[in-house]
């Protein structure tokens, strides 16, 4: 669907809204499954605390911890203050960023490019670029794709499957045909690495087995547990409408974070296996690292974060301090488990606690 720059930008700011205002829209009737997963606390570590080291290479890039912001926002000028602010704060604890969908920037308006062109305020961090399967298959090849990442000085490029979300959206594309061909085209001619990602109902098995086919250099697994898109566009219908009736329902809909990422590691090993659905602390991210993943993604915590504040110097201190508390919790985590790599997490067993 070719839609104009106004309804484009309409859809970000109401879920932007929707997504900040209404805590129904989390954890949606379930979650993500890492509550019953715990990691043995040991009470005799035999390790220094400040000697645990949270550093890793991701994608090409040093990070202070396998940590991301995730994918939320830009196209409008609002969310490029919103993107500037999260991009500084991720540049100056040395985690990644991921901006929101590229998609405003092929309309060709320049104030919404220039909310996604984050250089200035994050020179040297992970920056992942981000465009819609459906947009991929309709409007780009793997070259216009690059081109995409280029023009924002990605890194990276995720690209979005977000079909349960399509489905309830009011103005969503309903016609999922040739989507996974057009991704494995654009994975194998796409100069940058080409990751892909859900948006919250998760990665299942079936298609995690079919992109591992393909060339992408990873994936996010974006599972059940956090932010519900079924939920938030359900709310986006005016009235209650058949559609707004299988959002409610299907708001849990997918495969939980958990299980997703253990899922993931089994399809892509020696790839790229980033967890995120409902994480919300170092000690989700920690457990996550030991089911497997590389690292974690966190959206919505470093939005409420953002936006907690009217002055800007004030927001990016208050994201910074979210960032800092999740690789805090983490490297604490890691102390009391004996781990004192990222690598020693990887290999650190989970206990089941029903
Ligand atoms: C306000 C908001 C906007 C989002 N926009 C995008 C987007 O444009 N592209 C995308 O791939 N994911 C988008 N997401 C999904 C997140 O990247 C993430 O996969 C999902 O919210 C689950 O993580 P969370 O539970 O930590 O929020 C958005 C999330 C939020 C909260």
């Amino acid at each position: 669907m070719n839609e104009t720059l106004e309804q484009a930008q309409r859809r970000k700011t109401e879920h932007l809204r929707i997504a900040l205002r209404d805590p129904s829209v989390q954890r949606p009737g379930r979650d993500n499954g890492l509550s019953t997963l715990d990691l043995e606390m040991l009470s005799l570590p035999e390790l220094d605390l400040d000697a645990v080291d949270t550093r890793c290479h991701l994608l090409g890039k040093a990070l202070n911890a396998p940590l991301l912001v995730g994918a939320m926002t830009g196209g409008t000028a609002h969310a490029g203050e919103v993107n500037r602010i999260l991009a500084e704060a991720a540049e100056r604890t040395g985690v990644g960023f991921c901006l929101g969908s590229q998609r405003p920037m092929l309309i060709g308006d320049p104030t919404a490019t220039r909310s996604f062109q984050l250089r200035e305020v994050a020179p040297t961090t992970l920056i992942c670029g981000n465009i819609g399967a459906i947009q991929l298959r309709d409007r780009l090849d793997g070259l216009r794709l690059a081109h995409l990442g280029r023009e924002v000085g990605a890194d990276a490029m995720y690209v979005h499957v977000n079909a349960l979300q399509e489905a309830i959206q009011p103005e969503g594309d309903r016609d999922w045909r040739g989507v996974f061909d057009a991704i494995a085209e654009s994975a194998s001619d796409c100069e940058l690495p080409v990751l892909v990602k859900e948006v919250g109902a998760g990665l299942g098995e079936q298609t995690l087995r079919a992109l591992a086919l393909t060339g992408v250099a990873g994936v996010e697994v974006a599972g059940v547990g956090g932010t519900s898109w079924a939920r938030i566009e359900a709310l986006r219908h005016a009235v209650r409408t058949p559609r707004a009736i299988a959002g409610a329902v299907l708001a849990g809909f997918g495969t939980p974070t958990a299980e997703s990422v253990q899922l993931a590691r089994r399809a892509f090993p020696g790839r790229i296996v980033i967890a995120s659905g409902g994480i919300r602390d170092g000690l989700e991210a920690a457990k996550c690292i030991a089911l497997g993943a590389d690292a974690v993604a966190l959206a919505y915590p470093f939005l409420q974060a953002a936006q907690s504040h009217g002055d800007r110097n004030e927001a990016v201190r208050a994201v910074i301090t979210e960032i800092e508390g999740v690789i805090e919790t983490l490297r604490i985590t890691m102390f009391l488990v004996g781990a004192p790599t990222l690598s020693h997490l990887g290999n650190t067993p989970l206990v089941a606690r029903p």
